[in-house]
């Protein structure tokens, strides 16, 4: 991705955020220049959790067509000593018809929310041992405490206000339709160098063609600061 469509993207990102009144912590407002002037150590957490802006088009290079905007709020790490926190939380911001892949976790069950805006399509399938499609095994998933039983491929659509409970092994992919959409997602640790299995190899962070200089930096790019 452009570093100049990523500066963009985060620009955007806080003023969605505005929009629907969401204030976000100190590190969200952090700019390249800014993180420069600060003491490291202090914000070693965050840091060492890659808490943050994380700008993926999943490595297809169409990022309105397949792509998600997050923001890491909350993590904890089994691989670093001292963040015992068992539990993450990011923002989600997707762009009307973009797409998040096929994929699912190996060991972590997250909560996706419709936080606001338009209708968050979801599809389910659950994942054979060796990571194909089990398209015969039916679908059970929890929505707001709620059991909904879904055909493998189905569209679940989730309205504002709802959310679904995904348990590890599911593969799901998601989409907006009407307008933007406000997601959160609430979780167990979120690992995303070794939890995520996509069903179509691509890649989670993008690489950075750098055209214009960073105004924001990726939580996958902090070892710049170190
Ligand atoms: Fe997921």
């Amino acid at each position: 991705m452009k570093r100049s469509k990523i500066n963009y993207l985060i620009d955007k990102a806080h003023s969605l955020a505005e929009t629907f009144r969401v204030y976000l912590p100190d590190f969200a407002f952090l700019t390249v220049e800014d993180w420069q002037q600060q003491n490291c150590d202090e914000w070693r957490e965050v840091l060492d959790l890659q808490l943050g802006w994380d700008i993926t088009d999943f490595g297809r290079g169409d990022f309105n067509q397949m792509g998600l905007t997050l923001l890491t709020l909350r993590n904890g790490s089994l691989r670093h000593v001292g963040y015992s926190k068992p539990y993450a939380e990011k923002m989600l911001q997707i762009q009307q018809y973009q797409q998040t892949p096929w994929h699912f976790h190996m060991y972590k069950m997250e909560d996706i929310v419709n936080r606001g805006g338009g209708d968050l399509c979801m599809q389910f399938v659950w994942s054979t041992p060796d990571g194909d499609f089990d398209r015969q095994k039916r679908v059970e998933v929890s929505v707001d405490g709620r059991r909904r039983c879904i055909k493998p491929g189905e569209t679940l659509v989730l309205k504002p206000g709802q959310g679904v409970c995904l348990p590890p092994q599911l593969y799901h992919r998601f989409w907006a339709e009407k307008t933007f959409v406000l997601g959160w997602e609430i979780s167990m640790i979120n690992d995303d160098q070794h939890d995520n299995h996509f069903l179509e190899p691509g890649g989670r962070f993008p690489a950075v063609e750098e055209d214009t200089p960073a105004k924001w930096l990726l939580c996958s790019e902090y070892a710049r600061l170190r």
